[in-house]
């Protein structure tokens, strides 16, 4: 009894130094790390590391916040500052370039090739090429497309392109604009990737043929004929490559950063960001291609994907082995009366 009271007293007694002293290493120590700053400011101005190692600790305990969500305790994260220079630095400026660089190919290619013409007649009967679905697909893809690119160009090189010429005013409103439309826009593309691709699937699969066409580089050097089906192996390319594998990579990157309430730290939308930079700027350099193909490249290319019809003679020569199989399914020479569109189409002379 006796015993347990001295112990008592001990311990309250221990509890009492301890709550003195303890406060004084603290602030002995804090004051260890004031001098430090001090001292260091003397010597290099403007170098508050101490501070800012603190602050860069993550979810450490000086760091606490009423606001409850992902990383709301986290003040600086240091990623951010290497995702700002990937971004600004190799993405914007070799991006940039690759873009550059692709368009004046294709300009030297116009240039020195000039158009792909037909080689024989047309004959006046047409063949069937793309249905309304198809069309419907194409454009909607193309369209959505077209935003994104544009948008997405506007947001990653705007300010070094066309902020010295805008000015600050006008400028940040086609900034925001521009930031709008691609996050709403964003969706409609994923959506459209996912039902081009089920239709265009099917005559895209690979086929034996397909090699000769890449033996000879589609005979865009030599300018001969290489037969092909209803796609040919450049085609496919795009189709796989670029529409299929850059379209779900960019979808799925863009969704990580369009829906940033999914629980995704900043980590992952940075390494999104750059991911979606990449495979975007990738994939407009197929686009542009494809464009050029598909427009001032071939002639007659551009009036098949907008009224869903062409003549017989480009059938034959762009696409032979899908001619044939078209004759030999319908029995007879493929071909008939011209649709009310195909026909004005040939009367307005959209010949590309
Ligand atoms: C203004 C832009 C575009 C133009 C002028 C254009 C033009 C064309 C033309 C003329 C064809 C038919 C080629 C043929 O008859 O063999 C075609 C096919 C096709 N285009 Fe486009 N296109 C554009 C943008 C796009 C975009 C952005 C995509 C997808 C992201 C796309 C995907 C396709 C696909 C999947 C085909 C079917 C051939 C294949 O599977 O490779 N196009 N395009």
């Amino acid at each position: 009894m006796h015993d347990n009271r001295g112990m008592r007293w001990l311990m309250r007694l221990l509890v009492m130094v301890g709550l003195v002293l303890l406060p004084q290493f603290a602030f002995a120590a804090a004051a260890d790390g004031a001098k430090e700053q001090v001292q260091r400011q003397a010597t290099q101005p403007g170098n508050n590391a101490p501070v800012w190692r603190d602050v860069r600790g993550g979810d450490n305990a000086y760091q606490t916040t009423q606001v409850r969500g992902i990383e709301t305790n986290v003040l600086v994260q240091s990623g951010g500052e290497t995702w700002r220079q990937v971004r600004n630095g190799p993405i914007t400026v070799y991006g940039g370039w690759l873009l550059v660089v692709v368009t004046l190919l294709i300009g030297l290619y116009y240039g020195v090739k000039g158009q792909i013409k037909l080689h024989e007649k047309p004959t006046g009967r047409l063949v069937q090429r793309f249905s309304d679905w198809d069309r419907i697909m194409h454009w909607s893809t193309a369209i959505s497309f077209m935003i994104l690119a544009i948008t997405g160009m506007i947001t990653l090189f705007g300010k070094y392109v066309l902020l010295p010429v805008f000015g600050y005013t006008l400028f940040s409103w086609l900034a925001m604009l521009s930031k709008n439309l691609h996050n709403f826009v964003g969706p409609l593309f994923a959506v459209c990737t996912v039902l081009i691709f089920v239709t265009f699937v099917k005559d895209n699969l690979p086929r034996a043929h397909d090699w000769l066409w890449v033996r000879k580089a589609g005979g865009f050097l030599s300018g001969e004929h290489v037969p092909s089906g209803r796609f040919n192996a450049g085609e496919k390319a795009w189709f796989w490559l670029g529409v299929t594998a850059l379209g779900i990579i960019s979808s799925i990157t863009g969704f990580i950063l369009d829906f940033s309430n999914f629980g995704q730290g900043r980590l992952l939308m940075q390494q999104a960001n750059v991911i979606h930079a990449i495979s975007s700027i990738l994939f407009i350099s197929m686009a542009l291609a494809h464009i050029y193909i598909g427009t001032i490249g071939t002639e007659g290319a551009y009036a098949s994907m907008r009224t869903g019809s062409i003549d017989e003679t480009w059938a034959k020569e762009h696409h032979e082995y899908w001619y044939n199989e078209e004759k030999a399914r319908q029995g007879r020479a493929p071909g008939g009366a011209p649709s009310t569109a195909a026909a004005s189409a040939m009367k307005e002379g959209w010949k590309l």
